[in-house]
């Protein structure tokens, strides 16, 4: 059966948890704190939107100790108040706030112009970004299934896909790279040096965590730890929302695994269509060659 995807301002999102009413309370009403901490990505660049940064923020905030993030679902640590419940849950949630979002820029919450809340925004390389999402489209009832990868990629490219364009949603962000409340950072350097990336972290939040904590939290945070987790890993999911059967949530980890999936003729295409997107916004990412 296909998919009837809520769509605001042009964008789709999965029907599950979204709703129209509850994307424009969040763009339009929703009251941005300035203890606020937001946990911004495009979908699959590290996190159930971003679950790998939900969980080294929640593993900081507990200054390491593991029984917060081992004891309560990785949504609730960290509440998705654009959607219906997660919203619900913000709205109770008592400062300061950590907040989950895969909302582009140009409809995240425009009292947040006005505060001193923070947003880190993470970031990965788009070729990975698609592969994974095609694994999870593939095994999330919430999401179409994909007839095959070169579809799927056709989609990524035009911008097609729930939660819109990869390249609006990074260049939306970018433009707030040198606000001193924007930390940005990539999934390349988080698995390059988790430890290094856990204490730039901490000092934009201003946690000074001793060395210690921040070995717990490289620690709990890593692919084998979440793994293990039952809070972040969307095992206790539903099966008619999450398939296990079809997949695992976590499901490599890795770097560069779209080696594996691009034809000579996609990886061409692709490489056309990224620099032609991200022309003039005069940044390097790890995977820039
Ligand atoms: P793969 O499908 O490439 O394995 P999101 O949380 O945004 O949905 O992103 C999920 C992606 O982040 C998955 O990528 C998942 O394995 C990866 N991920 C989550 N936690 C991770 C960790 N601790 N180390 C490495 N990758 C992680």
């Amino acid at each position: 059966m296909p998919v009837q995807y809520v769509t605001y301002e042009g964008i789709k999102f999965p029907p599950a948890y979204n709703s129209e009413q509850s994307l424009s309370f969040a763009h339009n009403e929703f009251l941005v704190r300035d203890d606020d901490i937001f946990n911004v990505t495009y979908p699959k660049s590290g996190m159930r939107g971003t679950v790998w940064m939900t969980e080294i923020l929640s593993l900081i905030r507990s200054r390491g100790c593991p029984s917060w993030s081992q004891g309560v679902l990785n949504s609730d640590r960290m509440p998705w108040f654009s959607t219906r419940l997660g919203l619900e849950s913000a709205l109770s949630y008592p400062s300061p706030r950590l907040l989950t979002c895969h909302l582009p820029r140009h409809i995240f919450p425009k009292s947040f112009s006005h505060s001193s809340a923070k947003v880190i925004y993470t970031l990965r390389d788009p070729r990975d970004v698609v592969v994974s999402y095609y694994y999870f489209s593939k095994m999330c009832s919430s999401y179409e299934d994909p007839t095959s990868f070169e579809q799927f990629l056709g989609d990524f490219l035009s911008g097609e896909l729930p939660h819109g364009s990869w390249f609006e949603h990074v260049r939306g962000w970018m433009e707030m790279k040198d606000m001193e409340n924007f930390f940005f950072i990539t999934y390349e350097e988080l698995k390059q040096d988790l430890r290094g990336s856990v204490r730039r972290l901490c000092q934009f939040l201003g946690q000074d965590l001793d060395d210690e904590a921040i070995s717990s939290v490289v620690q709990n945070a890593s692919f084998a730890a979440m793994r293990e987790n039952p809070m972040c890993s969307s095992i206790l999911l539903p099966a008619d929302i999450m398939d296990q059967t079809k997949g695992q949530f976590l499901r490599k980890g890795i770097c560069g695994d779209w080696e594996n999936h691009f034809t000579v003729a996609q990886s061409e295409t692709f490489d056309r269509i990224y620099q032609e997107r991200m022309q003039g916004l005069n940044m390097k990412f790890p995977w820039d060659r």
